[in-house]
């Protein structure tokens, strides 16, 4: 595990070791309640700035510069690993992610490729522009989407409210969405491992819609792909769970090992962490709707949360999910100078 980096606090709270006070960083930290993000995506395409190694190492920066965060987040998104399988993807702007090729069918999950990790290539090759420029200062975290989120957006052909398609596929045709799953699995273990090598501090594996699964579906269609990603992958970087439904799922996430578990906004972030085994850190758990309100409020809240968690190690704090694009950028930046100000 590095050791060599100059705020290391990430890191120590990953690993469930002391720290002065929490590590700050936040889901969606390069992205458009950011001035500065507009100035560049005015000119390039969403994708465009992903695959171009110096445009994804330019707004990766920003919250660094900008911010004074204690971590960075490569950016991309997760659906790239989608593309790279074959997945037709677009970003409409006002409609988000399109697949125009959906994921149906035996033909059409046939037709996904798993030997596509030069596709991705120009991760890897951010990373390393990335790693350049943070120079040792901050860690630097990689991250990929669950099989269970990847496989909803492939099904559903873009963003869904209730994951009608993908969940008549669990329910009517189990074999099919297992096949589509286990590909999608072994495409983020080649995936994650790449950024490993590249030079990545940390991980992150996203399973942002996990919260639409019954107890038993999670088990069955999530965690399971998510305990075989985690069980392959080099484990010599801190790994990080993060699920909407955490508050529910955290004791089944548990058993797939992670070092930090991503805890979505409903729960008492205390609880969920004396819940889990030790050696688990806890990473959250702020409703992304306080940065709208007063900067008074914004402090009350994370002060409280704080308050909770005086006492333990291994906490990260973040937000229970990412940030909204039209959250006042002052309203994080001053957030982050609140914790920032903190000490146990
Ligand atoms: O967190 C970061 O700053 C790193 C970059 C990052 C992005 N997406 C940039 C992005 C990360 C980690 C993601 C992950 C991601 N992408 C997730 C998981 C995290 C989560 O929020 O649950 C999901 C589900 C996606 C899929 C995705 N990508 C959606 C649904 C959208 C549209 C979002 C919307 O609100 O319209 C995207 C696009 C996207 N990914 C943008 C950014 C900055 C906006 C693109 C733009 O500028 O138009």
């Amino acid at each position: 595990m590095s050791t060599t980096l100059q705020n290391d606090l990430l890191i120590r709270a990953a690993l469930s070791q002391q720290t002065e006070r929490p590590p700050v960083w936040m889901m969606r930290q390069a992205g458009r309640f950011m001035p500065q993000y507009w100035e560049i995506k005015n000119k390039y395409s969403f994708l465009e700035m992903c695959k171009t190694p110096e445009i994804a190492a330019d707004v990766t920066m920003l919250p660094v510069d900008l911010l004074g965060i204690d971590a960075a987040i490569l950016f991309s998104d997760i659906l790239v690993t989608a593309e790279a399988m074959g997945g037709d993807l677009s970003f409409e702007q006002g409609i988000g992610p399109r697949f125009s090729n959906p994921v149906r069918s035996v033909a059409d999950a046939e037709s996904l490729s798993t030997d596509c990790l030069d596709k991705l290539q120009y991760v890897a090759d951010a990373i390393k522009v990335i790693q350049q420029r943070l120079n040792g200062t901050i860690p630097l975290i990689g991250f990929a989407g669950a099989p269970f989120t990847i496989l909803s957006y492939l099904v559903e052909g873009g963003s869904s409210k209730d994951f009608k398609l993908t969940k008549l596929l669990l329910n009517n045709e189990p074999q099919l969405a297992h096949a589509i799953l286990q590909k999608i699995a072994d495409v983020t273990v080649d995936y994650l491992n790449m950024q490993i090598v590249a030079g990545v501090n940390a991980v992150q594996l996203f399973d942002s819609w996990a919260l639409a699964l019954s107890w038993n579906d999670y088990q069955e269609f999530s965690h399971r792909y998510n305990k075989y990603i985690l069980s392959r992958i080099h484990r010599t970087v801190p790994v990080i769970s993060f699920c909407k439904g955490s508050s529910v799922f955290a004791p089944i996430m548990a058993e797939a090992n992670p070092d930090v578990i991503s805890v979505d906004w409903n729960a008492d972030l205390k609880n969920i962490k004396n819940m889990l085994p030790e050696g688990i850190a806890v990473q959250g758990n702020l409703d992304p709707f306080v940065l709208y309100a007063e900067k008074e409020v914004i402090k009350r809240k994370i002060l409280q949360l704080f308050e909770r968690m005086r006492g333990e190690n291994g906490f990260i704090f973040n937000l229970g999910h990412g940030i909204m694009p039209d959250i006042p950028f002052d309203n994080v930046k001053y957030a982050i100078d609140v914790v920032k100000e903190f000490r146990y």
